[in-house]
Order: structure tokens, then sequence, then C-alpha cells
């Protein structure tokens, strides 16, 4: 049982000082009766919310899709520097969500935000092999050496990767599949066969490839099939 006040913040934009004016002014429903205090305690599994006439859906967990553009880190505070919550809608804003997973400052592509531990760690997880893809621009040659390296598993100093896919697309462009997410692992594995990586772009987690309606700085609630494929584990490791 949680407080309606509790409640409505999690669920919507309103500020408690805000829920506590719409509860004054008899403007909240929940299973078609009028909410007295802002202290009244529901279960909010099983109520039905309306304010203001509207009904407002109850939902456990968020789970947004956003293709990140440069320039924003995968943190969920910082000083100075634009965060991947920035670029939130507002609805969300008294959610604790965080991005499952870190892409660097100027790397772009497809971030889960979400305010559900267990499921980010599903897919985080290196046990669960969930397949994390990119598209790598480098500023060398792609060689044969490097497909055969990353296969091998590259040494870092953190110790060795686990066997990686790597494609190449074009003289200086590869795809590159991991199931890890080390600290600038791509860029450090590329490193290895001293190449430096100048964009890099994640186009798919798990089975979910970022979906094409999603322009650069957009985000999206995940649909259930999308949240279905992104937790799906690779069949084939790469
Ligand atoms: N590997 C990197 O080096 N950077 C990223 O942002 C993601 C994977």
């Amino acid at each position: 049982m949680e407080r309606i006040d509790k409640i409505i913040s999690e669920q919507t934009h309103y500020t408690r000082r805000e829920i506590k004016k719409l509860i004054s002014q008899k403007l909240v429903y929940v299973n078609g009766e009028q909410v007295k205090k802002p202290e009244c305690k529901y279960d909010k599994t099983n109520i039905l919310l309306k304010i203001n006439g509207k009904d407002i859906e109850i939902k456990k967990h968020v789970y947004l899709l956003l293709n990140k553009p440069k320039d924003y880190i995968s943190s969920t505070e910082t000083k100075s520097q634009k965060t991947v919550l920035d670029l939130v809608p507002e609805k969300y804003k008294n959610r604790n969500l965080f991005p499952a997973g870190r892409l660097d400052k100027d790397t772009t592509g497809l971030v889960l935000i979400t305010d559900d531990g267990e499921f980010a760690h599903n897919i985080l997880s290196p046990r669960k092999h969930v397949k994390k893809e990119y598209e790598v621009v480098i500023d060398i040659p792609v060689t044969s050496a490097m497909v055969q390296g990353f296969k091998d598993g590259v040494n870092l100093n953190d110790g060795e990767c686990k066997s990686a896919c790597l494609e190449i697309t074009g003289e200086y462009s590869a795809k590159v599949t991991i199931t890890e997410g080390r600290y600038h692992q791509i860029k450090r594995m590329f490193g290895c066969f001293g190449a430096k990586v100048v964009e890099l772009n994640r186009i798919c987690m798990g089975n979910l490839y970022l979906p094409e309606e999603l322009a650069l700085g957009e985000v999206k609630e995940a649909t259930e099939d999308e949240l279905q494929k992104i937790q799906e584990r690779s069949v084939v490791l790469p």
C-alpha cells in the first residue's frame, strides 16, 4: 500500500504540491470514489485512477528506447554536461530512470532507459549473452587480422574479451557484435590493432534493431514485442 500522492507523482509529471491541490479541488478519483487526502493509501497494482476526468494508466515500470545523439552522457546526473535523461519527456521525470548500460559521449544509437533494475541486469550481464551490435568506422583499413583477433578474443589490460564478431562492410567500416559491455570496449579492442574508432553507432541490442522511425535524439516507449526482442539471447554466439 502506498500514499496516493506518491503513486500519482511516480505515474505523472505532477509535483506533490500540485497533487495536493488537485485532491483539495476534488479532481482525484480512485475506483470511482473521490480521494479525500494525499495520505490515503492504495494498492497501486489494483486501482483505477482518474485525475481531472482523465484515466491514468498505472505502470509498474517504464521502458524507453532512445536513439542517442553525440554529446550526451549515459549517466543520471552531472554538474554541467547534458545527460541522456535530458532527452526524456517531462511526464516520466518523477521516475527513477537510468540508462541500462553506457554508451560513450561520442557514441550514437540505441539505449534503453528504464526504472527496472532487474530487467537492466538481465540484458547487461555478459552471462546472459545478449548481443550488442555496432556500426564502426575506423581511421585505417579494416583487416582480416582484426577479424580473426576479435574472434579469438582480444586481450585488454583488464582481461581477455569474449569472442566477438567483426564483419567488414567497407574499407574503413565494419559491424561489430559483442556480448559484454566493458569500459570503452570496442575502442580499446581496435586500439590493440593500432586503429582509432572515429564513428560508433549501436544498432541492435538482443534481437531488437534501432526502430527506423526513431530519429536521433528521439525517445519512445518500447512495445511488448520490442521488450521481448531486446532480452533475447544470442542463439549463435559471436
Ligand atoms: N564500446 C565503446 O568503446 N564505446 C561505446 O560507447 C560502446 C562500446
